[in-house]
């Protein structure tokens, strides 16, 4: 009787210690899987070269910054990937997979650098007609654009037409727009760019609540100051080609900097640039 409760006990703290090496893999599995990688990436334009073997790696649960001056390539980089732009040559991946465009947009939100939007319609009017796009409009539909209009701080102004909106209500509009199917990655283009410094912090408070839901940041700017206080990893690419790829922290103290835009702008020097 005694042997049969140890062996119970036994077999229930071996079950237990299975489940936690479980758990404890696919954790540790989910926090550095490769969500999104580029390899040796070549892009150019009537004999100009744009992308000069770019290679990236964004990892799932990242805050991503992609950084660079004015023509350094990172639109072409991100278009590339969405397929807007056609590669010279190249690999690209999604989750370890081979990128296929058509499956991959599913599973990605985009706002492009310059976001047109239909001005007649009111918000909500927007982001559930580009909701129809990806399913069938219920009820719970409804209290998702609710909810969504609330959380990009639009829900004063969701029966406004678009016509009548800032440049940063319409940019908070973008990402709601960009995360309504569920997306597991965002990509942004220098989605700062033009924004005053509320509608900034707004953007940044909305980005940081959205990758503690889950979603993996990639997003371009030459806005630093944003990009050193949300992002834990950046690349910074110069005339096509990446000079550095890790950690924010570690670049700063590389360049033995005080601030991302202090590192960014000895980097530059240090690297040949030249006037673009
Ligand atoms: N469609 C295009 N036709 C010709 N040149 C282009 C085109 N798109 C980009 N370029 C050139 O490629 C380089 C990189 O541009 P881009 O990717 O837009 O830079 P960034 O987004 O970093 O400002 C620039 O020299 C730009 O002029
Ligand atoms: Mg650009």
């Amino acid at each position: 009787m005694k042997n049969q409760k140890i062996e119970g006990v036994m077999y229930k703290s071996i079950g237990e210690f299975c489940i936690y090496v479980i758990k404890f893999t696919k954790y540790t599995k989910a926090i550095g899987e490769c969500m999104l990688k580029i390899d040796n990436l070549k892009k150019t334009f009537n004999k100009k070269i744009a992308l000069d073997g770019i290679n990236l790696n964004v990892k799932k649960g990242e805050v991503f910054g992609f950084i660079g001056r004015n023509g350094a390539g990172k639109s072409t980089t991100i278009k590339s990937v969405l397929g807007f732009v056609f590669p010279d040559s190249g690999e690209m991946f999604f989750k370890d997979e081979p990128l296929d465009q058509s499956k991959f947009r599913e599973s990605i939100g985009y706002l492009p650098e310059i976001a047109k939007f239909p001005e007649k319609l009111t918000a909500k009017e927007f982001l559930t007609y580009s909701y129809s796009f990806y399913k069938k409009i219920t009820g719970a539909t409804r209290d998702k654009i609710s909810q969504l209009l609330e959380d990009v701080g639009l829900k004063e102004s969701k029966n406004k037409l678009i016509n009548t909106f800032s440049k940063g209500m319409k940019q908070r509009l973008g990402i709601a727009q960009s995360v309504i199917h569920d997306p597991e990655l965002l990509i942004l283009d220098e989605p700062f760019t033009g924004l005053d410094p509320v509608g900034k912090d707004g953007l940044k408070k909305i980005l940081i609540d959205q990758n503690k839901e889950g979603k993996t940041i990639f997003f371009s700017s030459h806005n630093l100051t944003e990009v050193q206080d949300i992002c834990s990893v950046i690349c910074t690419l110069h005339n096509g080609k990446v000079v550095y790829q890790g950690a924010t922290s570690d670049f700063i103290k590389e360049q033995s900097s005080n601030s991302l835009e202090e590192a960014f702008i000895k980097s530059y020097s240090r690297s040949g640039g030249k006037d673009v």
